[in-house]
C-alpha cells in the first residue's frame, strides 16, 4: 500500500501535496506549460503529464530542455508578465473571474534546484521532480513541490522523475502510466532492483494488467536487432574485448551460435554463457537482466527506455516524446536513430584518449555520447567527458557506488563550476554542468584538489 511508503507526518504532507496538485491542475482552465529534460526519465515523465492533460481536456504546450537554466525561466517570467497584463485587461469590466490567459507551469525532472529563480520570477508553478531541493517543502508562495526528499525518501534510487509524475497521474486513475514511470526509472538506473516507491509502483502496474511479467533473460534478448549488434552495442556488460564486429563474430562462430540470430534460447543461451566465459567469468553476472514487459507498441521496457534515451542524447527529443506516447512511425524511426547512435558510441569508444589527473581521468568527445562513455570508464577513479559546446565546456562527471561511499560527491564538484560563471548540479554518482572555454583548466585543477579532499580518507 502507498500509506506504508511513508511515515506517519510525512504520508499527512504527501496527501495534501497530491491533492492540491490535482485540485490545480483540474481548476485551471487557461494553458499550462510544461517544462522537461531532455532524458529518458524527463520525456517518459513529460509523456505522462501529456497523457493526463488530454484526458483532462486540458490545453498545454511541452519545452523539453537539457538544463533548467536561469536565462530560460527568466524568459518565462517575461512571457507571464505579458500574459497577467493581457488577462487583467481581458478580465476588465468583465464578470468571468475564470482567467483564461493565466499560464500554469509544470516542471518534470528539473525545478527542485532552482525554486528561488522559479519564485523570483512568479511562476505560478508544480514541480515533480526527485533532484535535491532548494527548499524543501510542498508549498512555496504559488508553487506546489512533490519531490521524494521532502518525506526524507531517496531520490537517487527510490522513485524517478517518472514516478513522481506517475504519483498524480494516478490521483486520476490512469494506473496505465506506470508503464511510464517504470521505463523512466529505469534510465535512471534505479532498477537494480526497484525498491521503496519503485517497487509500490511496479506492482501496481502488475495489478492492474498495464506491466505484463518479468522475465529473467539474457540482456541481448531485449533487441529486435542480431546478436552480433546486440553484443557491440549493450554496455550493460561491458564488454571490452568486444567491441570490434570481427570479434564478436569469431567468438559466436566458435560457440556454434548464429551471429545473426535475433532472440537466443536454450542451448545458444548457454552458449553464449561458456562465450563470454572464455573472455572472463565475471561478464556472466551481467548477462542476465529482469525484462519488464509492458503494454506498450515497444513491449520492453528496456528497450523502450534506450529508444527515448538516444532520441534525447541526439537532439531529437520530440522523437523521444512520440515514442514514449507509443506512436508506431515514431519507434520505428527512434529504432534506426538508435541503432546510429550505439555505433557511434562504438566508434568513439574505441578511439578514446583519456588523460589523468591524480584524483580522476577525463576525455574529450562528442555531444550525446560523453555522459555514457564517462558512465561506461568510471571503474577505480571518477570521470569526467567533456565536448565543447558553442562558447562553452559541457561536462558530464561520473563515479560509481563505491566511490560515493568513500566520499565521492560530484554534485559539489559541478558546482565549482558556479565560480567561473558556469552551472552544475545532478546527483553524488553522476552530475553535469558547463564552463566558459578559457576556465577549464582552472576548473579541473579545483576539481582535482576538492575529489582528493572528498576521497582523501577512504582510499
Ligand atoms: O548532463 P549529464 O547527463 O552529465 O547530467 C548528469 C545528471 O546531472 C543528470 O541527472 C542531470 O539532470 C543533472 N544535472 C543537473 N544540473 C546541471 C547539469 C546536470 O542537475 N546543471
Amino acid at each position: 500500500m502507498l500509506t506504508n511508503m511513508f511515515k506517519e507526518e510525512n504520508l499527512i504532507k504527501y496527501k495534501s501535496v497530491v491533492e492540491k496538485i490535482t485540485n490545480k491542475i483540474k481548476n485551471h482552465d487557461g494553458l499550462i506549460r510544461i517544462i522537461t529534460h531532455n532524458d529518458a526519465d524527463g520525456l517518459t515523465s513529460g509523456a505522462i503529464i501529456i497523457k493526463l492533460l488530454t484526458r483532462q481536456n486540458k490545453k498545454f504546450h511541452l519545452s523539453i530542455v537539457e538544463q533548467l537554466s536561469e536565462d530560460f525561466i527568466n524568459e518565462l517570467g517575461k512571457e507571464n508578465t505579458i500574459n497577467n497584463i493581457i488577462s487583467k485587461n481581458e478580465s476588465k469590466g468583465s464578470d468571468d473571474h475564470n482567467n483564461s490567459n493565466s499560464v500554469l507551469y509544470i516542471f518534470s525532472d528539473m525545478g527542485s534546484g532552482q525554486i528561488n529563480k522559479i519564485l523570483e520570477n512568479n511562476l505560478n508553478s508544480i514541480i515533480l521532480d526527485h533532484h535535491p531541493t532548494e527548499i524543501n517543502d510542498i508549498e512555496i508562495e504559488n508553487i506546489l513541490q512533490l519531490n521524494p526528499h521532502i518525506f526524507k525518501i531517496d531520490g537517487s534510487n527510490e522513485i524517478s522523475a517518472s514516478g513522481v509524475c506517475y504519483l498524480v497521474a494516478r490521483e486520476f486513475g490512469y494506473y496505465d502510466l506506470s508503464v511510464l514511470a517504470i521505463t523512466g526509472a529505469i534510465g535512471d538506473m534505479q532498477h537494480l532492483p526497484f525498491i521503496g516507491l519503485n517497487k509500490f509502483i511496479l506492482n501496481e502496474g502488475m495489478e492492474k494488467q498495464h506491466i505484463n511479467g518479468i522475465l529473467r533473460d539474457i540482456i541481448y534478448n531485449c533487441y529486435d536487432i542480431s546478436i552480433t549488434d546486440s553484443i557491440l552495442f549493450s554496455f550493460n556488460p561491458y564488454i571490452k574485448e568486444l567491441k570490434k564486429r570481427e570479434q564478436i563474430i569469431n567468438l559466436l562462430n566458435k560457440y556454434n551460435i548464429d551471429p545473426n540470430k535475433i532472440y537466443l534460447d536454450g542451448e545458444d543461451k548457454k552458449n553464449l554463457e561458456k562465450a563470454l566465459s572464455s573472455i572472463n567469468p565475471n561478464y556472466i553476472n551481467e548477462l542476465y537482466v529482469d525484462r519488464y514487459i509492458i503494454n506498450h507498441n515497444e513491449k520492453d521496457g528496456h528497450y523502450l527506455m534506450e529508444l527515448l534515451n538516444a532520441c534525447g542524447k541526439n537532439g531529437n527529443a520530440q522523437l523521444g516524446i512520440c515514442t514514449a506516447l507509443g506512436d508506431e512511425n515514431c519507434i520505428k524511426e527512434a529504432k534506426k536513430l538508435n541503432y546510429e547512435y550505439k555505433l557511434n558510441i562504438v566508434e568513439a569508444l574505441n578511439k578514446l584518449k583519456l588523460n589523468h589527473k591524480d584524483n580522476f581521468d577525463y576525455f574529450f568527445g562528442e555531444k550525446g555520447t560523453t555522459g555514457l562513455l564517462a558512465g561506461l570508464l568510471a571503474k577505480d577513479r571518477p570521470i569526467m567527458g567533456i565536448n565543447k559546446d558553442e562558447n562553452y565546456y559541457k561536462i558530464s562527471s561520473r563515479g560509481n557506488h563505491n566511490l560515493v561511499s568513500n566520499g565521492l560527491n560530484l554534485t559539489e564538484v559541478m558546482k565549482l563550476t558556479e565560480l567561473f560563471g558556469g552551472s552544475g548540479g545532478g546527483h553524488s554518482v553522476a552530475s553535469g554542468g558547463k564552463i566558459p572555454i578559457e576556465s577549464l583548466e582552472e576548473f579541473l585543477d579545483w576539481a582535482d584538489d576538492l575529489i582528493g579532499e572528498q576521497l582523501k580518507n577512504n582510499m
